[in-house]
């Protein structure tokens, strides 16, 4: 039945990525140079903060931040069950509890008003994601994170290039960070970047991925603008969170075509929702009309009474006509690690696992034409309609 493979992703690589890489490759210096600080430049500019710390992943990120902030054992902090495993595991790294509360079943973010419910004397911080790069209720979290004199992290890993009520994300918080996995709206391969207008948590940021060298310290062994015996100076225990060269000139050379990218990625999210508007068991992405979406993924969600069995089914089939779809994402509180240590069972955050029993996304890059696009969606309808026959 199908004509070609169609992946549930791909990067938006062209030759001026190609240019960069190879450009850094002769130039010799593969680590710590100045690829990185251009990189930083352009995500903190595009986020509207200061500052930019690029790491090594989105999840590297998230870890330094909490850290950076002083977040540790016998701190809680809030967060959603509906993301990417990383979110709540970053707030485990740092020896902290994961609080969280269940998610409003339009956006798929917190409930703001469980939200401010769930903050205690225990709460050390906020930390908010834009599931699916959605930033609906960023504002609402940011001020319940002022009222009660906490930071709001905003883990925008999904989100670059999102803006709600005039606000680019990564903005709203204390501290942002971003991730730039080859699934993202940008790639450095992997890589990941901290967010900030407060210079002393990104300088605090810089030495922990440095191996906890100074902020501002010696830029690489033999550097020799470098006092001797910075090199080798650490003044807290670090970590090598550090971003190379080589993906920092990957990912400078998306960001000159971000708008380009973005552009495309909402022409396809454009397409996908005019086929699929009018099918009745359906329920497509909202965009909050104060929002602005760079699309990271595109999911629908079946109606109310399909089951998980169905939905699963469902993705296989799609699979089987080289259609590329996943069921993002399982709740992070049924998965083993927090089952096993928190007691969470099903039931615990209802309408996050009724959403997540639902989702399928579809194949989303760049590259779509509008023939995939129509093929994605006849198949998804087929097989839909397949499977609502097996039901007797
Ligand atoms: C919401 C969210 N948080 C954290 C991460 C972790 O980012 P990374 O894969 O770069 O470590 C991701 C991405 O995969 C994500 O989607």
């Amino acid at each position: 039945m199908s004509e070609q493979d169609i992946p549930l992703s791909r990067p938006d690589i062209s030759d001026l990525e190609v240019e960069m890489v190879a450009l850094t490759l002769r130039s010799g210096r593969l680590a710590l140079g100045p690829m990185v600080e251009r990189f930083e430049r352009h995500v903190a500019d595009r986020s509207g903060c200061a500052h930019g710390v690029a790491v090594s992943s989105g999840t590297a990120g998230l870890h330094l931040a909490l850290q950076a902030l002083g977040v540790g054992p016998g701190d809680e902090v809030v967060t959603t069950p509906f993301s990417f495993i990383a979110s709540a595991n970053a707030i485990l790294y740092v020896g902290a509890r994961p609080v969280f509360v269940d998610i409003d079943p339009c956006s798929l973010n917190m409930d703001p008003a469980r939200l401010a419910e769930a903050v205690g004397p225990r709460t050390r911080a906020i930390l908010a994601v834009e599931a699916f790069g959605n930033p609906k209720h960023m504002d609402a979290y940011a001020s319940i994170a002022a009222r009660h004199e906490i930071p709001l992290v905003e883990d925008c890993c999904e989100a670059l290039g999102c803006s709600h009520k005039g606000r680019a994300c990564g903005s709203f918080g204390r501290v942002g960070v971003f991730g730039f996995y080859p699934n993202k709206q940008i790639t450095t391969g992997e890589g990941g970047m901290i967010v900030t207008d407060d210079e002393r948590l990104a300088n605090v940021c810089r030495s922990l991925r440095n191996q906890g060298r100074a902020a501002r310290g010696a830029q690489t062994p033999g550097d020799p603008q470098a006092a001797l015996g910075t090199w080798l100076a650490h003044e807290r225990v670090g970590y090598n969170y550090r971003l190379d060269e080589l993906s920092a000139a990957l990912g400078v050379a998306q960001m000159r075509r971000f708008d380009e990218i973005v552009a495309r990625r909402q022409a396809v999210a454009q397409m996908y929702m005019e086929r699929l508007i009018d099918h009745p068991e359906l329920i497509l992405p909202t965009v909050d009309p104060e929002s602005v979406q760079s699309w990271f993924v595109f999911v629908v969600r079946l109606a109310t009474g399909w089951s998980r069995a169905e939905r699963d089914r469902i993705i296989a089939s799609l699979r089987r006509h080289e259609v590329g779809a996943a069921d993002y994402f399982p709740c992070i509180h049924l998965q083993p690690p927090y089952r096993e240590r928190f007691g969470f069972e099903e039931g615990s955050y209802p309408i996050a696992e009724a959403v997540s029993a639902r989702t399928i996304a579809l194949p989303f890059h760049s590259g779509l034409s509008e023939r995939d696009v129509d093929f994605v969606c006849q198949t998804l309808a087929l097989m839909m309609s397949r499977e609502g026959l097996g039901r007797g």
